[in-house]
């Protein structure tokens, strides 16, 4: 068939399955971890249906807009983005959050701080969660435990207004502030006696350990987000020190920062996430 001069190429109406093993080929090539489920993933977003459309209809045509998108969302994966940052959202305990670069993407073993403080927060109790990024871990309490008062911070302007554009989509009450000053904020605030729970997933990747990170972290989520010192532990540290003494306080960490996190605590408890490694220590501020 004749093109008309200067016109594209209309892709080929291609079968689900075919967009899918396409994609999958390029991401595995690209190195990606998971290279079919990111494929099935990005193909069905594109396509705007299910995941599990892919198994109960594969021969289904991809129409060429959805191929386009498709192929774009294919090469930024390729350029090792996150799936999250790609698709715009991300999943946590029973909530959707948008995410963007602006905070980081919220990790599954970060649920494990909901469940503890979720647990542990009084009837009508106050929790802050500072560092809150993208606000994952305050509305997901806000969501489960709609007695408590939840407020959060986060030192990033930028992952402050990620959090509040996420509580107003999910109709949740949550305030959330920029507190560049963490440490005092939290000082005035359980002086006020305004906090029963303080829950933190703050940075506590060391120093060093920053360029061995997967390119999808290193490229595309905020250092400052990430990273806390020669130990990891500067940001907690940083916490704790201004906490006053007796505050229940939540914190997650690497899973060989439990005993430093331990002794930083009165009481201290560790929990092991889902794959049994320490990564969450409840305790009071000394
Ligand atoms: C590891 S991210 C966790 C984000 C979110 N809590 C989650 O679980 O997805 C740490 C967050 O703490 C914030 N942060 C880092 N240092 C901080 C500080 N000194 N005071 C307040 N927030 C801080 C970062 O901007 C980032 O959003």
């Amino acid at each position: 068939m004749t093109q008309a001069p200067g016109a594209e190429p209309a892709p080929a109406v291609s079968a689900l399955r075919d967009a899918v093993a396409a994609a999958e080929d390029a991401l595995r090539a690209a190195g990606c971890d998971s290279p079919r489920l990111d494929a099935e993933l990005l193909v069905a977003d594109a396509a705007g249906l299910d995941r599990s459309a892919l198994v109960t209809d594969p021969e289904r045509g991809l129409a060429p807009s959805a191929a386009r998108v498709a192929m774009e969302s294919v090469r930024r994966r390729v350029a090792r983005e996150p799936v999250a940052y790609i698709l715009g959202r991300r999943g946590f305990r029973r909530l959707w959050l948008t995410v963007d670069r602006r905070a980081l993407i919220p990790r599954p073993e970060s649920e494990l701080l909901v469940e503890i403080t979720a647990e542990l927060a009084p009837g009508r109790g106050r929790v802050h969660d500072v560092g809150t990024g993208c606000g994952a871990i305050a509305l997901a309490l806000a969501d489960e435990r709609p007695d408590l008062v939840v407020t959060a911070s986060d030192a990033s302007a930028d992952a402050a207004a990620l959090a509040r554009d996420n509580a107003a989509a999910l109709g949740l009450a949550v305030d959330v502030t920029v507190e560049p000053d963490l440490p005092r904020r939290i000082a005035e605030a359980a002086d006020r006696e305004e906090v029963d729970l303080v829950v933190a997933n703050l940075p506590y990747v060391r120093e060093a350990d920053w360029s061995r990170l997967a390119p999808e972290i290193t490229r595309y989520e905020p250092r400052a987000a990430l990273v806390a010192g020669a130990d990891g532990l500067d940001a907690i540290r940083a916490l704790l020190a201004a906490t006053p003494r007796g505050t229940l306080v939540a914190l997650e960490h690497a899973p060989d920062q439990g005993a430093a996190v331990r002794a930083m605590l009165e009481g201290a408890e560790t929990r092991p996430d889902l794959a049994g490694r320490e990564r969450a220590t409840v305790g009071r501020a000394r």
